[in-house]
């Protein structure tokens, strides 16, 4: 069982993220840190406890942070909804979110285990990650590896022209984790994009019987933008996440030196050496979740 910390936004592809690695034998998920992002830090909290009790796991929500270091924050409820996770049915919390922050117990984790191994699996923005570096630089050196959900390397963005949420809704965060020296893999839009569903998809999920892929089927159905994807979903972004580690072999992942621009959020070539995902193998991933999922 590789141990793993996610820190998330849940968000309906986080969820569907962290459906797979609480279901998944080869993960064993220490805790849930939680960040503002697609919605409120309140929410994001209250959903990550949501999905821990709807898979019957009392895993430990830590909160974090409601906003970002320096700039104001931006959200994504047009997408995800106005409870986080696009209206699908998800039971209460079976637990009490921790009064321990997301710093503090990523710290008493890191601590506590052997060094270098747990990974860090962060699917929303990286103002937590940031404030271990800069809090418990200690702590942070003990991380073993780092998978991130985040950036457009020459995909365009989701947040203007350049910028991907996650890295504009905190860029001085992405820049601090960039430069940590950090066993860092980034999986960017120029992979996320190629991963969506379609409806034969979502009726295989539903014909697995099992609840996490029947419940990750509501959650892409509740995803999908009818207007705009003609039989397609939107991107599976943070399901890559844990796959990327589950099944790397369905990657391209790639060394590349990388910089975050801190006014724009946009990531250009520049000095920070980055593993980065440049793309995969959608049908294989596709196989990979469900399995992962039932
Ligand atoms: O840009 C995609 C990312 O932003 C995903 O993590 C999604 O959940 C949103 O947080
Ligand atoms: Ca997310």
């Amino acid at each position: 069982m590789r141990p793993v910390i996610i820190d998330t936004d849940p968000g309906i592809d986080d969820a569907i993220a962290i459906l797979f690695a609480l279901n998944h034998p080869g993960l064993e998920v220490l805790t849930l840190t939680t960040v503002a992002g697609n919605i409120g830090l309140d929410r994001t909290t209250w959903n990550a406890g949501r999905l821990a009790a709807f898979m019957g796991r009392d895993v430990p929500v830590h909160p974090g942070a409601a906003r970002p270091l320096r700039s104001d924050a931006i959200n994504e409820e047009r997408i995800h909804g106005d409870d986080g996770l696009g209206g699908v049915a998800f039971p209460a919390p079976r637990i009490p979110a921790s009064d321990v922050g997301a710093t503090e117990a990523m710290a008493d984790l890191l601590d506590r285990h052997p060094e270098r191994s747990i990974t860090v699996l962060t699917l929303g923005p990286l103002t937590n990650l940031a404030q271990l570096i800069t809090q418990a630089p200690q702590a942070a050196s003990r991380i073993g590896a780092v998978v991130s959900m985040g950036g457009a390397v020459h995909e365009p963005g989701n947040v203007g022209d350049r910028a991907e949420f996650n890295i504009v809704w905190d860029a001085h965060a992405a820049d601090i984790v960039f430069r940590a020296g950090l066993d860092l893999t980034l999986v960017p839009l120029d992979t996320t994009r190629k991963f969506r569903a379609d409806k034969a998809y979502l009726a295989a999920l539903r014909r697995t019987g099992q609840k996490a892929a029947i419940a990750s089927a509501d959650l892409i159905a509740a995803y999908q933008d009818q207007k705009n994807m003609a039989g397609h979903s939107r991107p599976l972004h943070d399901p890559c996440v844990p796959m990327l580690i589950t099944a790397p072999g369905v990657f391209d992942v790639q060394q590349m030196n990388l910089s975050v621009d801190t006014e724009t959020g946009a990531i250009r070539s520049g000095e920070c050496p980055l593993k980065v995902s440049m793309g995969l193998d959608a049908e294989a991933a596709r196989q990979v979740l469900l399995r992962g999922l039932s």
